[in-house]
């Protein structure tokens, strides 16, 4: 019977499912080969994903029904036995970095109450300002990038100079870096995996403060998951041929309920998590499995005896 909410720790269940599809990932990484390394990453995770307790309909998925087989956005996910629950999975989130065994390739999953995550729509890219606890309260993104800068360093009480900004490497955010170097703060350009450098910036000691810039809409509801759990902040816009499209949306328009579950695998080291490393009896993994209602945040670093 789907009636109670997830009331239990779920995260715990939905770490095997993320561990399974880093570890389908892992012997693609660096062979040139994205999309195997993603068929591999969601074979797994929908295997998983089968065994874990809830009545969940994937709105975050690998796309609409036609052209992706599984994990399809709609489809049914779960033993059918737990909670009714919004699931939203990215068994890679970084598919070239992982084909060019490159830093910050996670398998991610989050779960939430059915109805409480915000449903992109086919709307690809959102303009996004990320941060933790610390300043989750002063960023706004109707406001300059300077302003925020400026607000961020004063919530961490640090200097604008010491402040770090991750910006994926993309041509359309020319002009955001000169305005970002022009206030006087640093700036880590990724390659791509918005979803770590975004909950990398409500982790302590990761470096990095803010997240800002455009990427994929349902890699925002994904980081909404994760700033419930960790007390940070996610502001996006919808952003449709160069322009903003509607409301900016906040951490609880986009995944409205305390009651969430996340869990990352590393595919490919990264501050977050580290990436799978081969052992002579298998393989060891490094997962974070957070729950919003706790906010109990726990990394699992799991030995796995696969010969
Ligand atoms: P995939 O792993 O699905 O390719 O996504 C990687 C990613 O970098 C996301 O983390 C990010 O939100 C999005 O792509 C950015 O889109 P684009 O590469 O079109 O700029």
């Amino acid at each position: 019977m789907a009636t109670e909410n997830p009331d239990r720790n779920l995260a715990l269940e939905l770490i095997r499912v993320t561990e399974t599809a880093a570890l389908a990932a892992a012997p693609w990484v660096g062979r040139g080969e994205k999309d195997l390394a993603d068929k591999a990453a969601v074979e797994a995770m929908r295997q998983m994903i089968n065994t874990v307790d809830m009545a969940g309909i994937v709105v975050i998925g690998e796309g609409e029904k036609d052209n992706a087989p599984m994990l399809h956005n709609g489809e049914q996910v779960g033993n059918g036995l737990g909670p009714a629950c919004d699931v939203a999975v990215d068994p890679i989130d970084g598919t070239s970095l992982t084909s060019n065994g490159m830093d910050g390739a996670i398998s991610v999953i989050a779960l939430a109450p059915r109805g409480a995550m915000y449903d992109p729509n086919g709307a690809f890219y959102m303009n996004k300002i990320v941060t933790g606890p610390e300043a989750a309260h002063v960023i706004d993104l109707n406001a300059s990038v300077a302003d925020n800068i400026a607000a961020v360093a004063k919530a961490k009480n640090l200097a604008i100079s010491d402040i770090t900004v991750v910006v994926l490497n993309r041509p359309r955010h020319d002009q955001l870096i000169k305005e970002i170097r022009a206030a006087g703060a640093r700036i880590k350009l990724i390659q791509d995996g918005d979803v770590a450098a975004a909950i990398e910036t409500a982790r302590p000691e990761t470096g990095t403060d803010l997240l800002m810039g455009i990427g994929g809409t349902p890699e925002g509801v994904v980081t909404a998951a994760a700033m419930i759990a960790l007390g940070g902040e996610i502001q996006g816009q919808i952003f449709v041929d160069g322009k903003a499209v509607g409301p900016v949306l906040r951490t609880k328009d986009l995944c409205n309920s305390d009651e969430v579950f996340l869990a990352a695998t590393g595919i490919t080291d990264g501050e977050l998590v580290r990436g799978v490393r081969y052992t002579s009896y298998g393989a060891i993994s490094q997962s974070i499995v957070m729950r919003g209602k706790s906010k109990t945040v726990r990394v699992i670093e799991t030995e796995h005896h696969l010969k």
